[in-house]
């Protein structure tokens, strides 16, 4: 399983390009025609990312990267600076139970979980935006809580931040 993904991806790597791929994810969903469900305040539709709040722009494809490591960090050691030392995985079953891109990306428009992890050199700088990476990981965490998402069923208990990292990263300087 874990093979055939890699080798899909790899395969779409070489095949496209990257920047190719991006545009067909960019082109997706559309905010006239994306019907979104009153429980899900924080979906938005890709192309329109961050202009309607006035956050800054940051383009889908590096969120994706993030999703990749948050959700990569349920199953195995987070990859943060400063990981809990003491961290256990929050799911019930961390090898056959994993959340996925799918159990909060739920409106079927856009395959979420085709998007690649790619890391672009944005990343590099927006890893210590400690203003973006919090207020993005707030976003992610309580969907991963809630009720109204499919994470949720598969965790043990609550996540916090406290789960992956060794400190609150939103108190510290
Ligand atoms: C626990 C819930 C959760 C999981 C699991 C999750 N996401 Fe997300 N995702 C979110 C939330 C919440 C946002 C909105 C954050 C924001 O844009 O500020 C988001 C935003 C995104 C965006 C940006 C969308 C936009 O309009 O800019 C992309 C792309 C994305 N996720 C891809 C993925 C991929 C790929 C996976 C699987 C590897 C994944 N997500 C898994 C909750 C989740
Ligand atoms: C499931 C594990 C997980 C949880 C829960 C989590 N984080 Fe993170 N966090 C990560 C990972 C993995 C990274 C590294 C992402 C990267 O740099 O690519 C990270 C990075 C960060 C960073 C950038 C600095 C650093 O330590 O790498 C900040 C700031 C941050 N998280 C804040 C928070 C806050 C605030 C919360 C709670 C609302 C939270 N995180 C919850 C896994 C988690």
């Amino acid at each position: 399983m874990k093979t055939c993904f890699f080798v899909l991806i790899s395969l779409l790597l070489l095949s496209s390009g990257c920047n190719q791929n991006l545009e067909v994810v960019n082109s997706g969903e559309r905010l006239e025609d994306s019907p979104r469900p009153a429980a899900d305040p924080n979906a938005r539709p890709l192309a329109l990312a961050g202009e309607a709040s006035g956050e800054k722009k940051i383009p889908p494809f590096v969120k994706a990267y993030f999703m990749h490591m948050w959700v990569e960090a349920l199953y195995s050691k987070p990859q943060n600076k400063t990981p809990n030392p003491h961290w256990e995985s929050p799911l019930m079953d961390p090898e056959n139970g994993r959340v996925w891109c799918t159990d909060c990306h739920t409106s079927g428009q856009i395959d979420f979980e085709k998007i690649p992890k790619i890391r672009d050199p944005m990343v590099n700088d927006l890893e210590k935006d400690k203003e973006f990476m919090v207020a993005l990981m707030k976003k992610w965490v309580a969907r991963l809580n809630s009720d109204e998402f499919f994470a949720k069923a598969k965790l043990k208990g609550p996540v916090t931040c406290l789960t992956c990292h060794a400190t609150n990263p939103a108190l510290e300087n």
